[in-house]
């Protein structure tokens, strides 16, 4: 069946014309959009810290269903709804019907004809789209097998609130093709950076949304050159959320594509390091880098939700 067949039947055959706005993929937003939600992070930021009221959402609810753990993406978007006067309904696949066979177009037809939003994290792309395709409301991916755009968009505004615009820079993206590296490629075509993505054979991106992104990203085995003169090292876990069955293999594949001090002053001095978190200390990336002075992982965590917060009101007002 063609991912297009399996996305109809999954939504019971349900699509809504002139349907909702959906953040699924990062190029679901256009570049100057993207700049509105970075700029307009910045101020709910500092509303935030120095308590001025921004409660925009008023008596909104966001179903957040999640079919996958999560520590940043639950919290920060149960605290940002919350904030913005809002309410977060959390949904594990334990407690819906969906955990029981209950079809993702059935449920999402239910779910969206009450609440304001959705929230999703789940395993293969196509059930966002799914879910979207038969939802009356937006529908947020909160990550997914192929993407996790909600955290490029903060990385690219943890970026912003420290050093400006990131076209013309050049970003390191090392170890695996995954969601992250997907997401990252979306963005350099977007913004209009150079993306290096340093990555073990056989751990390469998906050769279609490269191929998408092949004016902007390019792929290398050398995490060194991937590195050399970057403004922004990143990297991910070897083995991504379902992957725990590969984790041996990875870790032998991905031993020489640990971000270390000797790869991290191949960067520009005043580089920074990210990370989507959780980390794995003395894996991807030593306790040196992580904990030092070039890392912004812990704002980055943070800003996820100051950057969602901005997203909710572009979306859910
Ligand atoms: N970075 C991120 O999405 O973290 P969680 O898996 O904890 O949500
Ligand atoms: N690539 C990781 C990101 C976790 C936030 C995963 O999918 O598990």
């Amino acid at each position: 069946m063609s991912p297009s067949a399996r996305r109809r039947q999954e939504a019971g055959g349900k699509t809504r014309p002139g349907s909702p706005r959906h953040f699924l993929r990062l190029d679901d937003l256009g570049s100057g959009e993207v700049e509105t939600l970075l700029e307009r992070a910045v101020a709910l930021k500092a509303y935030r810290r120095t308590g001025v009221d921004h409660a925009n959402l008023i008596r909104r609810v966001l179903g957040m269903i999640f079919e996958k753990p999560s520590t940043r993406t639950r919290v920060s978007f149960e605290a940002g709804i919350y904030q913005l006067g809002g309410h977060g309904m959390f949904l594990s696949p334990d407690d819906l019907q969906l955990g029981r066979g209950e079809p993702i177009g059935d449920t999402a037809e239910v779910v969206s004809r009450m609440v304001d939003g959705v929230m999703i994290r789940t395993f293969g792309h196509h059930r966002v789209e799914a879910f979207a395709a038969a939802s009356y409301v937006p529908v947020i991916n909160g990550l997914t097998d192929s993407y996790h755009p909600c955290q490029v968009l903060t990385d690219l505004f943890t970026w912003y609130e420290q050093r400006g615009s990131i076209s013309g820079r050049t970003v390191a993206w090392i170890g695996d093709g995954n969601n992250m590296a997907h997401s990252w490629i979306k963005a350099a075509v977007l913004l209009g950076f150079e993306l290096r993505l340093a990555c073990p054979e056989g751990f390469e991106p998906d050769p279609a949304i490269l191929e998408g992104g092949a004016s902007h990203a390019t792929v290398m085995r050398d995490p060194r050159a991937a590195a050399q003169g970057a403004d922004i090292v990143t990297t991910d876990v070897w083995a991504s959320m379902g992957q725990e069955a590969e984790s041996d293999d990875r870790e032998r594949a991905f031993g020489a594509y640990q971000v270390d001090s000797d790869l991290m002053a191949a960067a520009k001095p005043d580089a920074l390091f990210m990370h989507c978190l959780p980390a794995h200390r003395g894996e991807e990336v030593t306790a040196e880098v992580l904990d030092g002075p070039q890392s912004v992982v812990w704002e980055e965590a943070e800003n996820r939700m100051h950057a969602q917060k901005a997203l909710m009101e572009m979306l859910l007002a």
